[in-house]
């Protein structure tokens, strides 16, 4: 691959072209996009240029830049999530339906809980998660669920920190991290009161794979003050039908 003067390769200054968008900037012109990638301003808009004319990126009336259609198709085709997604919207669904509040699908990338699928309906609660939007692994329930089961080396890198806090109750000390992981484990749920904002408590539990691997987190949010007990019933119950419908076995430790 050829590489600029500053022997970076191209693949490198596309995916960082790329990530200059995230969750809360889905809209950039082409000069800001060179800016944030670290890019001459003549390299930033032939690389923009070139990806809109492959579909990957689109531009808008007033000539601002967003993420394609093509390259949404591309990356929605990714079977694993899509699987995984299709699998348990039927049964997230039936959680949101009963709950009432919002439902959410998560899985763990890169450190950090990467978020599928979101369902809420208007009378829902406060709510932070975002679909293809992350949370931190030791702040939100979904994370808790996915670090507690994630293999050791990932605990212990996430273990040694930093812990930020995200609100005042954020788990920020290792040693209590550690003992919050374990009971994950011993329950089989996370709980998870104001970690995120105090005015909610997120829920969430394991879906395993047909190999009794972990593959998602079901969560839901609910106001502090709502009874946990009949939405975690509802998830568990969902969790049992999504590993069905994987084509799964659970683990057997989790039997
Ligand atoms: C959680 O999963 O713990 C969670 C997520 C989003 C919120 C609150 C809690 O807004």
């Amino acid at each position: 691959m050829a590489n600029s003067s500053s022997g970076d390769s191209v693949t490198e200054r596309l995916i960082r072209v790329l990530e200059t968008f995230t969750p809360s900037r889905s809209v950039q012109t082409a000069a800001e996009i060179g800016r944030r990638a670290g890019l001459p301003a003549s390299t930033a808009h032939r690389i923009v240029g070139e990806l809109v004319e492959a579909g990957m990126l689109e531009r808008d009336d007033d000539r601002r830049i967003r993420i394609g259609m093509r390259l949404w198709e591309l990356a929605t085709r990714s079977s694993h999530a899509l699987r995984l997604r299709q699998a348990a919207l039927p049964f997230m669904e039936r959680v949101q339906a009963r709950v009432r509040e919002h439902t959410q699908l998560a899985i763990l990338e890169q450190d950090e809980a990467l978020f599928l699928e979101r369902l809420s309906s208007p009378e829902s609660g406060s709510n932070v998660t975002r679909v293809a939007g992350r949370l931190p692994l030791h702040a939100s329930s979904s994370g808790l669920v996915l670090l507690a089961y994630a293999d050791r080396a990932l605990q212990e890198r996430v273990l040694a920190g930093p812990l930020p806090a995200v609100s005042s109750e954020t788990i920020t000390d290792a040693a209590a991290l550690r003992r919050k992981l374990a009971e994950v484990r011993a329950v089989g749920h996370a709980n998870a009161p104001g970690y995120i904002e105090s005015v909610s408590t997120g829920v969430a539990v394991p879906v395993h794979d047909e190999t009794g691997d972990v593959a998602a987190a079901l969560s839901v949010v609910l106001r502090r003050d709502d009874a946990v007990e009949p939405a975690l019933r509802e998830l568990l119950s969902a969790a049992r039908e999504i590993e069905r419908a994987l084509g799964g076995r659970r683990s057997p430790i989790q039997r």
